[in-house]
């Protein structure tokens, strides 16, 4: 057994505990209320969901396994500055920073497992050129779970409380092909099909970025804190509440990790970095490469008057600057030079703030990651905007997979909600 399962084991007989003590003692506690209009917004920050991977404090962003990104960045075992993201797997998976020895061992296991069948190459390359990327990599993904260990184990009758088990063997696969999915897709789409193999001596960031045809030690470490940071953001986004909600009724790991990249598809969610990166492109066509802060200024007044938001700024929770877009930026900051579109990004973040609080009423006026994402990925030549949202999609898996494991080592019934027709509400309303 390696140190990982040996790990993850010891955690989840502790954790069992933990939640068989608080439904026993504190089962009747309530968690939170719910008005009308939060159930018609959206459920907006409803506490509603048990995920122990990370959670998302509004002033001040995420927490992995209570760590801050910064934190991260000093403590998880890096191959140079930024944390490998197998470091961050083994975090979100155990809630303990693993040593150097531990992440080697999982680096080694994600790379010796990271080929994919020929079966699925064949399936990407008879997909046309003009489907979005992420459509192809949740087909791939689909294609991929063709005899999951999960559906195996469950049609031989295996014991609910071993469903982990292969639930984590299937995410582990998961995690080790869906870098290599996304880089086929990328040179069959963009390139010219020809895709490198995946090699057992690099680790999960840098081989991804090999097979993508890159080969700059900056960019590996760009990529390594790129794919560190999208990884999770608790568990009401809807790409990883996608995922949990499909794995409640059993699904297998391959089918609710492709419902939540469907989820991460939409532009209100992983488009997000796509459309960011446009808006700058067109900003930098108006206000050319060397703007003053008020020529910028002017821009984004203009878009506003026009009816147009600021991509990239504003969240659905967080109500402060994410902390990814400060990781990115300070990344940006250390590594690379005279970038035009980091300049405007940088002036952005001085000005669209501002601009903001003016028009008032806006919850949150500060920049989120997809405000800086794309910008950096494009000064590194991965200038295909439409790939964006499949780089946030792989290193989402990380987020996801973890959280499939916990759901059914805690045992997690399915969800099912219950819902109000508009006559219920007017009941209610008149009622109160
Ligand atoms: C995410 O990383 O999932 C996005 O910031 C969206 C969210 O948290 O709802």
């Amino acid at each position: 057994v390696s140190s990982l399962r040996k790990a993850l084991e010891d955690k989840i007989v502790i954790d069992r505990e933990r939640l068989t003590k608080l439904k026993k003692e504190h089962g009747a506690v309530p968690i939170d209320k719910i008005t009308l209009d939060q159930m018609v917004r959206g459920m907006k920050s409803v506490k509603a969901l048990l995920t122990e991977t990370s959670r998302l404090d509004p002033f001040k962003g995420i927490r992995f396994r209570g760590l801050s990104i910064p934190e991260c960045q000093v403590q998880l075992p890096a191959k140079y500055r930024e944390p490998l993201p197998e470091s961050m797997f083994w975090l979100l998976l155990t809630g303990s920073v693993p040593t150097q020895e531990q992440v080697e061992e999982l680096r080694g296991e994600l790379a010796s497992k990271a080929k994919i069948p020929e079966k699925v190459k064949s399936l990407l390359a008879s997909l046309p050129k003009n489907m979005h990327p992420l459509t192809q990599l949740s087909l791939g993904v689909l294609a991929l779970g063709e005899n999951s260990y999960f559906d195996t184990a469950y049609n031989k009758g295996m014991k609910k409380s071993e469903y982990w088990k292969p639930m984590l063997e299937d995410s582990i696969n998961l995690v080790a092909k869906v870098p290599t999915i996304a880089a086929t897709i990328y040179r069959n789409v963009y390139k010219d099909g020809k895709v490198s193999e995946p090699r057992e001596d690099l680790d999960w960031a840098e081989n991804y970025s090999r097979m993508l045809g890159w080969e700059d030690t900056n960019f590996f470490e760009m990529m390594r804190l790129n794919l560190c940071l999208h990884c999770d953001h608790e568990g009401g986004n809807v790409s990883t509440h996608a995922a949990h909600l499909v794995g409640s009724a059993l699904s297998d790991a391959y089918k609710s990790y492709s419902a939540g990249l469907n989820g991460l598809a939409g532009p209100l969610h992983g488009l997000a970095n796509q459309e960011c990166l446009k808006w700058l492109l067109d900003l930098r066509q108006i206000v050319g490469d060397d703007p003053t802060d008020a020529a910028v200024e002017v821009y984004v007044r203009q878009n506003l008057r026009d009816g147009k938001i600021i991509p990239g700024y504003g969240h659905p929770v967080l109500r402060q600057t994410d902390p990814r877009f400060i990781a990115m930026l300070d990344f940006a900051n250390k590594v690379i030079e005279d970038c035009p579109t980091l300049k405007a990004v940088e002036i952005c973040y001085k000005v669209v703030p501002k601009i903001l609080k003016d028009i008032g009423d806006i919850k949150n006026p500060y920049p989120n990651v997809n405000a800086i994402s794309g910008a950096v990925m494009y000064y590194y030549g991965l200038s295909e905007l439409e790939f964006y949202t499949a780089v946030f999609g792989v290193s989402r898996t990380l987020g996801i997979a973890a959280n499939m494991v916990w759901d059914r080592a805690l045992g997690l019934p399915i969800e099912r909600p219950g819902s109000l027709t508009l006559e219920n509400l007017e009941e209610i309303g008149q009622k109160s």
